[in-house]
C-alpha cells in the first residue's frame, strides 16, 4: 500500500553548475496539507517544480536522488502524465489571457480527452469552479476573458483550471501572495475542503497561514531543510 503521496530521498540539484538544493529528504502524507516555508531564494519553488519534473524544462538543470510520486519513481513516469497527476500552480496567477473563463478551465480536459461531449465538459467546468469557490462569482461571465477578474479571483481560476485535470496532488506556490485577506480566507477554505480528496503541498511566506493550514510543516533555508530553531539562530 502507498504510504506517501511524495517521497524524496537525498535530492541534490544544480542550475548552471550552482547548487540550489542540498540533500533534501522528505515525505508528503496523503490527503493532508504539507506546508513549506522559508526565506526568499531558499529553493522552495525549485523543490515544488522538481516533484512533477517541471524543472526538467529549464535549461542547465541537473539533479540526483530519488523522487517517488504516487508510488512511482518520477523518472519512470511519462512527464505529461506526471504533471497532470501532480499539478503545479504558480505564484502569479497566469490564466490564458486570450481565452474565456470557460475555455481556461475546459482546455486541459479537452486536450486530455477527459470528456465525451459538451454536456460533460460543462459539468466538469462547473464542478471545478465550484470546488475553487468561484462559480457564483463567474457563472454569468463565463464567456468573458479572465482579465476582468480580480487577482484573487484569477488565482482561484488557476486553482480551478488545475482541479479540472482531476489531479491527485496540488503543488501550490504561494497561492495567496498579493491577495487580500478575504480572498486568502476563501482559498484557505478551499484547500481545507480539498484535502479530503487530494494531497496539497503549499509554499508560503506567511507563518499565520502555515499555522492555520499545515498538517505537516517543513522549513527550508538556503536549499536545505532545517529545524525551526536553526532558522531563528542564523
Ligand atoms: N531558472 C533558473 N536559473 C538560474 N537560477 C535559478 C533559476 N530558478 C531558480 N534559480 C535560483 O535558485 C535559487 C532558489 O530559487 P527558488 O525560486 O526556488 O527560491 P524560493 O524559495 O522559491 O524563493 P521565493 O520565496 O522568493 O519564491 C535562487 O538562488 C534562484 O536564483
Ligand atoms: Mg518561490
Amino acid at each position: 500500500m502507498m504510504e506517501y503521496a511524495v517521497s524524496i530521498e537525498n535530492l541534490n540539484l544544480w542550475i548552471s553548475g550552482r547548487q540550489i538544493l542540498y540533500d533534501i529528504s522528505l515525505r508528503v502524507p496523503i490527503n493532508k496539507i504539507t506546508v513549506i516555508i522559508g526565506p526568499s531564494g531558499g529553493g522552495k519553488s525549485t523543490l515544488l517544480k522538481t516533484v512533477n519534473r517541471l524543472i526538467d524544462l529549464y535549461k542547465n538543470v541537473k539533479y540526483t536522488g530519488k523522487i517517488v510520486v504516487l508510488g512511482r519513481d518520477t523518472r519512470k513516469w511519462n512527464p505529461y502524465d506526471l504533471r497532470r497527476a501532480a499539478v503545479y500552480v504558480s505564484q502569479t496567477p497566469n490564466p490564458f489571457p486570450h481565452m474565456s473563463i470557460y475555455e481556461n478551465i475546459a482546455l486541459g480536459p479537452v486536450l486530455h480527452n477527459m470528456v465525451k461531449d459538451k454536456e460533460e465538459l460543462d459539468q466538469l467546468v462547473r464542478w471545478a469552479l465550484e470546488k475553487a469557490m468561484l462559480w457564483d462569482e463567474v457563472k454569468d461571465r463565463l464567456d468573458e476573458k479572465p482579465g476582468i477578474l480580480s487577482g484573487g479571483q484569477q488565482q482561484r481560476l488557476c486553482i480551478a483550471r488545475a482541479l479540472a485535470l482531476k489531479p491527485k496532488i496540488l503543488l501550490l506556490d504561494e497561492p495567496t501572495a498579493n491577495i487580500d485577506p478575504e480572498n486568502t480566507e476563501k482559498i484557505e477554505e478551499v484547500l481545507r475542503s480539498l484535502c479530503r480528496e487530494l494531497t496539497v503541498v503549499l509554499v508560503t511566506h506567511d507563518h499565520g497561514q502555515a499555522e492555520r493550514l499545515a498538517d505537516k510543516l517543513i522549513h527550508m533555508k538556503r536549499g536545505r531543510i532545517v529545524v525551526p530553531s536553526k532558522i531563528q539562530a542564523v
